[in-house]
């Protein structure tokens, strides 16, 4: 089998390595960067430190403070509008996946015309944008490493992304000490994003030694570190950790892709408007039991990862059912609502199953499965 690893992002992590962003946007020859941001983070007082830093460093910046979650097209559209008007030479993205996939759009159209919609689907040969540095506030979309941008199509009202290098970041600046603030809920909600990308890439079609090793890891991380960062958000350690292993399974599903989870989780999410992650994790346990019955020796992996062993002669079936029971159990750990918990009614939840079919995503499943199937995954995640 020829394999190749294809999209990696230079990364420095730590507390108060976001302290470094002035000196590195120096470093890579920018003198006028675009600060791109949600007004939240100015309201913490992130932004602001970011901003004062790429001014002690001599760098002039323009501010693009609007970002939208499930970033719109025509938002994009609009700040790329603005990005190349004042002639930017570098974008600074600080925020979760919404800010960073904002920057990303924006970078696609700064030397592409508008609109963006035209360049959905894997684009090669886009005329190159400028650099960027990313710096995640939040441990799970691991959009800081990937090489895609989501963008909400407000025509179409269905989510697309771009697929090209013009969306791959030149620096990921990782600081734990930003991730403090970040509320229980929304620690949850995005580490199991993470978990989501670790488990179906390892478990997925394209997964290769690279991104298995990567994925592993990552599971390892998350079981031991998202429970305690959920429970203590200052714990900087545990945050620290989550970055790490956001980023661990960004790179894992860039390079291995996902599946099932985030047909499930984009289907579940654009019809209930639920968080990506909690959408992507809430059926996760099934897929894995199901994926049991093809891919018995990788969700061996996943459990094992989880820190529950097996039998060496554990059947295909044994595997999936304990491991289905072990990522349950994680969930439950951080209190993440069940489909009944969210107030979704059961007859709407089933509905969604031949969508999940449908979706784009799908054609990556490793294994065999109708909508009939996706129905029962749904009944059986519905209240558990
Ligand atoms: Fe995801």
């Amino acid at each position: 089998m020829i394999t190749s690893y294809e999209v990696f992002v230079p990364a420095i992590m730590g507390s108060g390595s976001s302290l470094r962003t002035g000196i590195k946007v120096r470093e890579l020859g920018c003198k006028k960067v675009l600060l791109v941001y949600d007004s939240g983070l100015k309201a913490v007082g992130i932004a602001d430190t970011i901003l004062e830093n790429l001014q002690n460093a001599g760098i002039e910046t323009v501010i693009f403070d609007g970002v939208l979650p499930d970033p719109p097209d025509t938002m994009i559209e609009e700040a790329a509008e603005m990005a190349r008007s004042k002639a930017i030479d570098g974008i600074v993205a600080i925020g979760g996946g919404s800010a960073i996939d904002t920057a990303k759009g924006i970078n696609v159209l700064i030397n592409n015309a508008p609109p963006i919609m035209k360049y959905f689907g894997v684009q090669k040969n886009l005329k190159p944008g400028v650099p960027m540095i990313f710096i995640p506030t939040t441990s799970g979309t691991g959009s800081e490493v990937t090489n895609m941008c989501v963008v909400s199509c407000t025509s179409r009202g269905n989510k697309d992304s771009v697929v090209s290098p013009v969306c791959v970041g030149t620096l990921a600046i990782l600081d734990p000490e930003l991730t403090i603030g970040l509320p229980p809920k929304m620690t949850s909600a995005t580490g199991v994003d993470a978990l989501a990308h670790a488990v179906e890439s390892l478990t997925g079609a394209h997964s290769n030694p690279l991104s298995d090793a990567l994925a592993r890891d990552s599971i390892r991380l998350i079981a031991k570190w998202l429970p305690i960062a959920y429970k203590d958000g200052t714990n900087l350690e545990a945050r620290e950790h989550m970055l790490l292993a956001s980023m661990f399974a960004g790179m894992a599903f860039t390079n291995a892709l996902v599946h099932l989870g985030h047909s499930i989780g984009h289907t579940l999410g654009a019809k209930f408007h639920l968080p990506h992650g909690i959408a992507c994790a809430i059926v996760l346990p099934e897929v894995m039991e199901y994926a049991s019955k093809t891919e018995s020796k990788k969700v061996r992996m996943v459990c094992e990862c989880l820190g529950v062993n097996l039998a060496e002669d554990a059947t295909p079936e044994e595997i999936g059912v304990t491991t289905k029971k072990a990522v349950r159990s994680l969930l439950k750990s951080l209190e993440l609502p069940n489909l009944k918990e969210l107030g979704i009614p059961y007859e709407e939840v089933i509905k969604v199953a031949p969508f999940v079919t449908a979706d784009t995503g799908f054609a990556l499943v490793p294994y065999r499965i109708t909508a009939a199937k996706v129905a029962e995954m749904l009944k059986s995640a519905y209240d558990a």
